[in-house]
């Protein structure tokens, strides 16, 4: 067995679901082929732990590198801090540096909070909302991390979240007392935040939104929201964790018409080392005074100091532009290998985002995990969502799509000689927390639901 499938074996005795973030879980891609562990990460190329070298057209460290792993400039930023101390009892000059910027690229916003992961960003904001109305409800659209008030949702009804990119969590050690405390509506539908806002109105603490989710919103959509926020008096949190500085320099809002009265930042930001930013105009972030907010590791220096590293390179090599064409480039790519091999594939996703699944009914699952298997022969890890970065050059690109060519190629001749299944190397991927989690394996004719989330 190869070294990181049985190291693997021994996570799941020692460490519940194995891995501390879901979309890591091998058995999201391919559960006996996906090589679990990395030894080395270096621009796009993944070493894992029998020396097998890797092409990341994946999830590549799902969006936290836009620059590409381990980028020179930095970790010769980071590396600087490493030399000099990155923890003392005194606190990091770069935290006002890079407040200062945050706020320039965001002329509506006054104020900076850190911390150190997304989803305790979103939580800092939403106890900064709290505090700062007074309220206690929050209306939400969309995946917004693990905490008690996100997770909350699913108290009421089992489902709420299953349409918000988070299938079958459970809220399990969450709160009863919660329920009802978050209200879900979907992105993208007017009349749903209309209905959630006319109900609760004068209740709401705030009403959080990603300012795009798989396609940019209908137009009007984003104005709307903030007229109903400002209208009932709630604070609007746009969370940019996945768009901010990847659809744009600074939150993807301000390409959108809207000023949010905070906006939240992790992952692009820093490339892939610790950082989390709550911007928000003074008002709102002076509650924070009001409430308790305080934690060691927010201090580090590693994380503001590489998060002025990459805004740096964001801005200087117009990153955005570059991701966005790396993204359209695969794209297109899917959709010529399905034209070649006469696979039927439909395509989502935001430019530097794009996602594709298939379209042969109950053997789309099976397929889906065998072209995964197919890459992997072909020295790629790939899924069904591609998360570009500067590293990924055109000829990167090119040659992931020759790649998938072939397996796309091999794929319909195994639909074609009814061979899917006996090709399969073991299960099936499956969905998130019903297959990563808990669940069993699946059976290889039953289709699995997409991945569940992109955390
Ligand atoms: C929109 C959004 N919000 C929150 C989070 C949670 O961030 P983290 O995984 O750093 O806790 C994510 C992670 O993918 C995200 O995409």
């Amino acid at each position: 067995m190869e070294r990181g499938q049985e190291l693997y074996r021994r996570a799941k005795k020692r460490i519940p679901g194995g891995t501390q973030l879901l979309s890591k879980r091998p058995e999201l891609f391919h559960p006996e082929r996906w090589p679990p562990y990395y030894r080395r990460a270096k621009g796009v190329q993944v070493e894992d732990l029998d020396g097998r070298v890797f092409v990341d057209i994946a999830i590549h460290a799902v969006g936290a590198c836009p620059l590409g792993y381990a980028d020179p400039d930095v970790e010769r930023a980071v590396i600087d801090v490493v030399r000099t101390g990155n923890m003392s009892s005194l606190n990091a000059p770069e935290e006002v540096e890079l407040a200062d910027l945050l706020c320039a690229l965001h002329p509506w916003a006054g104020m900076v909070r850190y911390t150190r992961s997304g989803g305790e960003a979103m939580a800092v904001a939403v106890r900064i909302a709290r505090a700062a109305t007074g309220r206690d409800r929050i209306a939400f659209s969309g995946y917004h991390g693990w905490h008690d008030w996100y997770l909350s949702a699913n108290l009421s009804d089992a489902g709420a979240l299953d349409s918000h990119l988070l299938r079958g969590a459970s809220p399990a050690g969450v709160p009863k007392t919660l329920a009802g405390t978050a209200v879900p509506f979907a992105f993208g539908d007017l009349s749903a935040v209309q209905g959630v806002v006319e109900t609760y109105g004068q209740e709401l603490a705030a009403i959080v939104i990603e300012p795009a989710r798989y396609e940019v919103p209908p137009p009007g959509y984003l104005e709307r929201v903030q007229e109903l926020a400002r209208r009932c008096g709630a604070v609007l949190v746009v969370d940019e964790i996945t768009c901010g500085f990847r659809m744009q320099l600074g939150g993807f809002h301000l390409g959108l018409g809207i000023e949010p009265d905070i906006a939240v930042f992790a992952k692009a930001i820093s490339n892939g080392y610790p950082m989390g930013v709550i911007l928000g105009r003074r008002e709102v972030m002076e509650a924070a005074q009001r409430s308790f907010i305080s934690s060691t590791y927010w201090t580090d220096r590693i994380g503001p100091a590489a998060a002025l590293a990459t805004i740096a390179k964001l801005d200087r090599l117009n990153v955005p532009v570059q991701l966005a064409k790396a993204g359209e480039r695969m794209r297109e790519g899917w959709l010529e290998a399905a034209a070649t091999s006469g696979l039927r594939v439909e395509t989502t996703g935001l430019a530097p985002l794009p996602r594709f699944s298939f379209d042969h009914g109950d053997k789309s699952g099976v397929m889906r995990t065998l072209y995964t298997q197919f890459m992997l022969e072909e020295g790629y890890l790939a899924g069904p969502a591609f998360y570009a970065s500067y590293a990924h050059e055109p000829a990167h690109i090119d040659a992931a799509v020759a790649a998938t060519e072939r397996s796309f190629v091999r794929l319909s001749k195994a639909l074609e000689s009814n061979s899917l299944d006996e090709q399969l190397q073991g299960e099936l991927a499956g969905e998130g927390l019903a297959r990563g989690a808990r669940g069993k394996g699946r059976s290889k004719t039953k289709e699995p639901q997409p991945i569940a989330n992109r955390n």
